[in-house]
Parts: structure tokens; sequence; C-alpha cells
């Protein structure tokens, strides 16, 4: 893939606050062709799975509960330089040190609740985009 495939997730209190359809127009803007996308939810054990890189940090709890908590948009984007330009264009995971016109930035509430996720390798993408689309190595 190159860097030029990514996974993200609209993260629950985004969805709930109905900010799916500005963060998509962002995305459309900055180039990203859509893949594939759907909305899905988390069940508790399958956040646990998705995150066990963080299993038995102090946040790893607050982390499962929070992205099962309710519906996501799960999406497989493209464009040439997607990993990288994808986790620039979101923004510093704590929405507070977000730099201005990122999407932390504009939409994330707090550490937790921060709106929205992007892969940060090919190895990832293609490890998390497979928990909801099976289609995933074809691209
Ligand atoms: P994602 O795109 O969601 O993977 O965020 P990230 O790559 O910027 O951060 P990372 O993968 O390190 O952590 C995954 C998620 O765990 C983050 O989005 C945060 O919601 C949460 N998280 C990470 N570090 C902390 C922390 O120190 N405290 C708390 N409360 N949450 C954290
Ligand atoms: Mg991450």
């Amino acid at each position: 893939m190159s860097g030029n495939v990514t996974f993200t997730m609209i993260k629950p209190y985004a969805v709930k606050k109905n900010f799916v359809g500005p963060i998509l127009k962002i995305i459309n803007e900055k180039g990203y062709r859509i893949k594939a996308m759907k909305m899905t939810r988390f069940t508790r054990e399958r956040a646990e799975a998705f995150y066990d890189v963080h299993a038995g940090k102090p946040f790893f709890n607050e982390l499962v509960d929070f992205m099962s908590s309710g519906p996501i948009v799960a999406a497989i984007l493209e464009k040439e330089n997607a990993i990288a330009d994808f986790r620039e264009l979101i923004g510093n995971t704590n929405p507070e040190k977000a730099a201005e016109g990122t999407i932390r930035k504009l939409y994330a509430s707090s550490l937790t609740a921060n709106a929205i996720h992007g892969s940060d390798s090919d190895e990832n993408a293609l490890r998390e985009g497979s928990f909801f689309f099976s289609e995933m190595e074809q691209y």
C-alpha cells in the first residue's frame, strides 16, 4: 500500500453530535477517495482487541468503554501519502494541543472523545481496516 491507503473511524461522541457530515466534507475537500465506509459499532470485546496495544495502560478501560458506547463510522481512504497526510489533518491526539484547522481542533471534545482515528502505518491500516472490511486486502 506504501502509504496511500489509510483507515479511519469517526468516534462515538462525534457521531452523536452530528459531526459525520462536516468531517466527511473536510475529508472530501482534502482529496481523499472513500473506498469503503460503514456505520457500525464496537462490542466491548472487539474494542479491547482493536486497542490491545494499550492494554494495561491507565486510560485503557475508559478508551474501550468510550469506543463501544455508540455507533462509529469506519472508512478506508485513498490518496497519495494518505497515512501521513491524514495524521496531520486530524491533528494531535489531545485536542488542546491540536493545530488550528485540524479535525480534532474543530470537533474533538476531550483526549478520549477526540472525534476521529487515523492509522499510523501501512501495517496498522491493514490490521485495523480488516476489523471492519473483509475486502481490505484488495485496497
Ligand atoms: P488514534 O488515531 O485514535 O489511534 O489516536 P492516536 O494515534 O493519536 O493515539 P494513540 O494510538 O496513542 O491512542 C489511541 C487513543 O487512546 C487516543 O485516540 C486517545 O483517545 C487514547 N489515549 C492515548 N493516550 C492517552 C492518554 O495519555 N490519556 C488518555 N485519557 N487517553 C489516551
Ligand atoms: Mg493510534
